[in-house]
């Protein structure tokens, strides 16, 4: 692939958007790549994924401006819907989704992190969603998640101002979990998605469904979401051996994890 890079190191997946002379901006090209990068990613080995820009002064500039600026209306929501797929493939991608924003994260940048399942940056990240400056709506699903993310009023905000955000700010306002100096960023995600891919795959897996899914009905609805995924871990061995290696004081608690086994 031309723009995006696939790595793995252990039982964690690293996806790089690699345009630098674009400031990894994404244009269809890009974007069908990361959509194979998904695609080839085997979730029977890997646990968790990091999704990061390569450089130190970029995660994602946003979608590519210059292929946007011929479209003509019907193109323009097919690109939307274009962006849109791959990111809610990202959102529901089986594993967690870790975007290290090492960087600009403008408009479809700041899109993408959102569709990841955690935020963390590095301290010269720029968060924002300037689309209403160019003319246009955010368009890979900014209007919807940035408001489920950081609450209603300070999205209108954000959207409605153009108003880029620091690592600083991006952190107060819930944006991010955590801001690092930008040459610890890839060690720090390194350490969460390794966190995450000790535990148990299977149980992992269905907490991200169960909150996703749960996010978007009614409380009784999310419950039953709740109870039939819980419910599920009961087939496991992980969950046998969690609680074997608890009621037999294993002093290490370690779950002898299995690999993922389809259900
Ligand atoms: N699309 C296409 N090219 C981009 C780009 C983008 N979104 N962002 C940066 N680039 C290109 C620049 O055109 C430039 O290319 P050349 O060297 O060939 O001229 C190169 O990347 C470097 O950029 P700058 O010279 O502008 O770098 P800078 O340090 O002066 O500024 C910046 C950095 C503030 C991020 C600035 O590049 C910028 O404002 N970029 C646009 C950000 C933006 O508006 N993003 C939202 C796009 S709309 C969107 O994403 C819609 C949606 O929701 C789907």
């Amino acid at each position: 692939m031309e723009f995006v890079t696939y790595e793995v190191e252990g039982m964690v997946g690293i996806i790089t958007i690699n345009r630098p002379k674009a400031l990894n901006a994404l244009n269809s090209a890009v974007l069908d790549e990361l959509n194979e990068a998904f695609d080839a990613v085997d979730v029977n080995t890997i646990r968790a994924i990091i999704l990061t820009g390569a450089g130190e002064k970029s995660f994602v500039a946003g979608a590519d401006i210059g292929e946007m600026s011929t479209l003509t209306k019907a193109e323009g929501e097919a690109f939307g819907k274009k962006g849109n797929d791959v990111f809610r493939k990202i959102e529901t991608f089986p594993i967690p989704v870790i975007a290290a924003v090492n960087g600009f994260a403008l408009g479809g940048g700041c899109e993408i992190s959102m569709s990841c399942d955690i935020r963390i940056c590095s301290e010269n990240a720029v968060f924002g969603q300037p689309e209403v400056g160019l003319g246009i709506t955010p368009g890979f699903g900014g209007t919807q998640r940035l408001a489920r993310t950081v609450g209603v009023g300070m999205a209108k905000q954000m959207i409605y101002t153009a108003r880029n955000i620091k690592a600083d700010e991006a952190f107060r306002i819930g944006l991010v979990n955590a801001v690092y100096p930008q040459e610890e960023l890839m060690d720090a995600a390194k350490k969460l998605a390794s966190t995450i891919a000790k535990n148990a795959p299977i149980a992992v897996r269905n907490c991200k469904k169960a909150i996703n899914d749960g996010l978007q009905v009614d409380m009784d609805k999310a419950i039953v979401i709740e109870e039939k995924l819980f419910g599920d871990c009961f087939e496991t061995e992980d969950q046998k051996a969690g609680m074997g290696n608890f009621l037999e004081k294993d002093k290490e608690k370690k779950l002898k994890v299995v690999p993922f086994q389809n259900k």
